[in-house]
């Protein structure tokens, strides 16, 4: 195992109706003046921005409001959003929704106490130092953002998506009430639950030797996936399968799953450029590329694959042929997600194999590799999409 480091600062409160505590956490990191974050309205038809508001009224604090984050957020309205937090003297940004509001509260977070233009940060120019505080109500399992440091935002002007991260971008708090994903379309659900199962893969891939405790933590974040979320796409009131799921998708991404050991990125790397392009959502744009990049990179460690397909997959471990082992893993990956009614290819996901070039190079490696488990070119990129495109199950 490597050396590491694990901070994780985040305050949980997890369960039915927790939503009514906002205000209180709020006022106990330090928020006077509030700016409440949302997207393009579900937290409006749920009702859950008005019991927020009224739990901030419940403790006197003074908020403004902005909505109409997109799935994929945009720096345009991460720019209004520091205008506004500058004008009314905001001190704390309260993010209501999914990843992409909490993204782009990240966003104006950073970029209110930066001297310069915010895209510096996800550029790579700069990195996010003393932002706003934030705090979060979660309404979907899928992205971590609300225990991680990250934050993935697109251009409106170039569609680059492009991420940054910093320890000091993680929220202070994060309000988990299962029951508000409930209202999850299928689609979104399935979304969030690939997403999260791409999280722990990312992680699970790793040419660190001996790391038995993460590869179990992970394989039993990912068992839980595969059962429950069968269960929310056929019954979306199942409280306790979402129970399961939400906390899955906290611990698949702040990174106790993930530390001591290498990681890969490429699949999310590669999907960013899908989601960019074509403004689909992030976790069907994974279902196309990661079991494609399995495909890939598999024989740089088949025996690894192979574990995943006997201990997530079920698969009968064939001693005389490991490769035909991790095949099937992979196999059942994709019919799994097929399954839960994703996208596996670029027609099912609406991706044009013609635009595979400019994917590559939206993608910008150059002659460079990337990748902390297999180093990919941009041939290898390239070859992994036309794998992606003509997927089948
Ligand atoms: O905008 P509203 O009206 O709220 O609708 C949203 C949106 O259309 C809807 N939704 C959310 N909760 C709902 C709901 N509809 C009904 N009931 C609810 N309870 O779902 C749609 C998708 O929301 P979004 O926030 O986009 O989903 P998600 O959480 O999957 O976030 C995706 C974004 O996160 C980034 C992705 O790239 C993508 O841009 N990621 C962020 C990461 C991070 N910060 O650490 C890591 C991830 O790998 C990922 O890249
Ligand atoms: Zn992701």
């Amino acid at each position: 195992m490597d050396n590491f480091q694990f901070y994780s600062p985040t305050e949980f409160l997890f369960g039915r109706d927790t939503e009514a505590q906002t205000g209180a956490l709020v006022r106990k990191y330090g928020g006077t003046r509030v700016l409440i974050h949302y997207g393009g309205g579900s937290v409006i038809r749920s009702g859950l921005l008005d019991r927020v508001k009224a739990s901030l009224d419940a403790e006197g604090i003074w908020y403004t409001e902005l909505g109409g984050v997109k799935p994929n957020p945009r720096d345009t309205l991460i720019y209004e959003g520091i205008e506004l937090c500058r004008r009314e003297q905001v001190d704390f940004i309260l993010s209501v929704g999914g990843g992409s509001c909490i993204d782009s509260s990240k966003g104006i977070a950073a970029g209110v106490t930066y001297d310069g233009d915010f895209w510096d940060l996800y550029s790579g120019k700069a990195v996010a130092c003393n932002p706003l505080p934030i705090g979060t109500v979660l309404t979907i399992a899928a992205a971590g953002s609300e225990g991680s440091g990250a934050s993935v935002v697109t251009q409106e002007s170039t569609l680059l998506k492009r991420d940054t991260g910093s320890d000091s971008l993680r929220p202070k708090f994060s309000v988990l009430n299962p029951a508000l994903t409930c209202t999850l379309p299928a689609y979104q659900t399935a979304c969030g639950a690939t997403d999260i199962m791409a999280h722990v893969f990312e992680r699970y891939f790793t040419n660190t030797k001996e790391v038995e405790i993460t590869d179990r933590l992970c394989e039993a974040v990912l068992l839980t996936m595969i059962k429950e979320t069968p269960r929310v796409i056929a019954d979306p009131d199942l409280y306790e399968a979402r129970a399961n799921i939400m906390w899955a998708g906290t611990v698949a991404h702040n990174d106790i799953v993930g530390v001591g050991r290498s990681q890969d990125w490429n699949s999310h790397g590669i999907e960013h450029e899908l989601s960019g392009l074509y403004d689909c959502a992030h976790g069907a744009g994974l279902a196309v590329v990661m079991p494609a990049w399995m495909e890939f990179v598999m024989q740089h460690d088949v025996m690894r694959f192979a574990q995943a397909a006997v201990r997530i997959w079920g698969c009968e471990m064939n001693f005389e042929n490991p490769e035909a082992t991790a095949k099937e893993g992979i196999c059942r990956f994709r019919r799994f997600l097929s399954g839960i009614g994703m996208p596996i290819n670029f027609e099912q996901l609406g991706a044009k194999e013609e635009d595979i070039p400019v994917l590559v190079e939206k993608f910008g490696l150059g002659d460079g590799r990337t990748g902390g488990f297999v180093a990919l070119s941009s041939e290898d990129v390239a070859a992994i999409l036309r794998i992606a495109a003509h997927a089948s199950v």
